[in-house]
């Protein structure tokens, strides 16, 4: 979509549609507002008299100007309270704006850039905020449908008008932003969405090597024999059930100008996860084309870093590979040395994220970062702990895991801490290995964070069980059915306010 910011007036838009900006308390109309009601003989404010539209947050009304506009439709967009206003409402505002622009199937619209005039709203973020409402709700499902095209049209224009020149270049940086954003997390729903015959490990590993020759990355793909000289037993182990071939994606970015640290991003790239011999069920095994969405999104982060020119070194590392039953497959009670030396115990073939992880983030390690953070949909009891609103955090450095938190509150992907104390070690011990990888039914999101706690030394460490919040089965605001992205907005937003180590 192309995204512009100009000087001018809405009610001289030329567009098919113009957006305005209303708040529940808005007693008179001034400015484009006030051109556009006059020209509609008060059509606008008598909409509010009637109550049918009250710009309470999430309302959008449609009205048609009938020739007295060069445009052919108004959208108002309700943004609640003025006072109540905060970035994450914004683009949820414009999360259903945008859906309504997609219903009635419009190809251009335009803007009037908000002035909130608010201490802790800046120009930049809420146009970064608006522009992610567009286009994250303008993201399309059923990439597999044939027939008829016309169904899938949607915007292609999205204008911002100001009417002084001030701020408009605060409005393009935030437009900038809010695309490469978007981008990133529809980029990861695209992938994510795709059944397991379509995205096998290796079409994963091509899309991260079209999408480093893209960016100017760096990408490294490792085929079994060289996984094997890596000596990362534990991945083989999980991929041995299927004749699809692993592959280890290493991706990295390194910024024209000074750096600040360095940082791995480990993601999970499970293509499809039967479960191994440990075999799912078809109910619980639907869902599960989508448990690369770690992946996905760390390869998207590292892409929308290097767009976004930030000035840290990134290193992204995926280990993909499908989990399957066969009679080759990983076996219940085999004892496997790991990458890092340590010796595990598998008990649950299901529990295989965690296992290809131990050697990622173990390989991650001779990069030698100044932290590490893995993204993973590693355990269905996160789900049942958190539900689907936020993921789970979990950590062994507090600087870190506040400015997640943070960087959840700003990006609208929410996080919540757990624990990681050391009683919980206990339920990995094997009487024959090092660790086992389960330890009961209790509290098994934080046993599995408490196991990959064992490949990272004391590096600073952060990991998101991202499994509650992988997937919607509604669509609501800016979020679209079938995988979310969930990760990316965050990732790229705690990378954006990184801070030297
Ligand atoms: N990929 C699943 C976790 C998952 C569940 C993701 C639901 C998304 C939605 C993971 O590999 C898994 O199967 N975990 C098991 C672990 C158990 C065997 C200890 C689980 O959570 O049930
Ligand atoms: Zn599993
Ligand atoms: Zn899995």
């Amino acid at each position: 979509m192309q995204i512009e910011v100009k000087q001018g007036r809405v009610d001289s838009s030329e567009d098919e549609a113009v957006l305005l900006n209303c708040f529940e308390e808005v007693k008179k109309f001034v400015g484009a507002l006030k051109t556009i009601d006059d020209k509609l003989s008060g059509a606008v404010s008598h909409l509010f008299e009637t109550a049918d539209f009250s710009a309470k947050l999430g309302q959008a009304a449609v009205l048609y100007p009938q020739g007295r506009l060069k445009f052919s439709r108004i959208i108002l967009v309700g943004l609640g309270k003025r006072k109540e206003i905060t970035i994450e409402k914004l683009r949820r505002a414009y999360g259903f704006a945008g859906r309504k622009l997609r219903e009635l199937k419009l190809k251009s619209a335009s803007v009037q850039a908000l002035e909130l005039n608010l201490p802790n709203i800046k120009l930049q973020e809420s146009s970064q905020a608006m522009v992610e409402g567009i286009l994250l709700s303008n993201y399309q499902l059923g990439r597999y449908k044939t027939g008829d095209e016309n169904e899938r049209i949607s915007l292609q224009k999205f204008t911002f008008l100001k009417e002084i020149r001030k701020g408009i270049g605060e409005i393009k940086k935030g437009a900038e932003d809010g695309e490469i954003i978007s981008w990133a997390t529809n980029f990861s729903r695209d992938l994510a969405n795709q059944p397991g015959n379509y995205l096998t490990p290796t079409r994963l590993a091509d899309e991260a090597s079209r999408l480093a020759e893209e960016n100017n990355l760096k990408c490294t793909v490792f085929s079994a024999s060289q996984i094997k000289k890596l000596k990362m037993n534990t991945f083989l182990a999980v991929a041995s059930g299927s004749k699809e071939p692993p592959k280890l994606i290493v991706l990295e970015y390194v910024p024209p100008g000074k750096t600040t640290n360095t940082l791995a991003l480990v993601g999970k790239g499970i293509t499809f996860d039967a479960g191994g011999l440990s075999l799912k069920s078809t109910e619980n095994m639907v869902e599960m084309k989508g448990d690369m969405m770690g992946g996905a999104v760390v390869i998207s982060v590292v892409a929308g870093c290097a767009k976004l020119g930030l000035p840290l070194h990134l290193i992204g590392i995926i280990p993909a590979t499908e989990n399957l039953p066969s009679g080759s497959a990983l076996k219940v009670g085999d004892v496997i040395k790991s990458h890092s030396g340590k010796t595990i115990e598998v008990l649950n073939t299901d529990a295989e994220g965690r296992l290809i992880l131990a050697d990622g983030l173990s390989y991650a390690r001779s990069f030698k970062p100044d932290a590490i953070v893995d993204v993973a949909t590693l355990t269905g009891t996160i789900k049942l702990a958190l539900g689907t609103i936020c993921a789970g955090l979990f950590g062994n450095n507090q600087r870190l895991k506040t400015k997640m938190i943070q960087a959840g509150e700003k990006s609208g992907e929410r996080v919540w801490e757990m624990p990681l104390w050391k009683e919980y070690d206990e339920f990995l011990k094997s009487d024959l290995a090092d660790v086992k990888n389960v330890g009961g039914r209790f509290g098994g999101a934080i046993l599995a964070a408490k196991f990959l706690q064992n490949f990272v030394g004391d590096l600073p460490w952060i990991h998101l069980d991202i499994a509650g919040v992988d997937f919607r089965e509604k669509e609501n605001s800016y979020h679209t059915k079938g995988a979310t992205g969930f990760g990316a907005r965050l990732l790229l937003q705690f990378l954006k306010d990184w801070k030297r180590m």
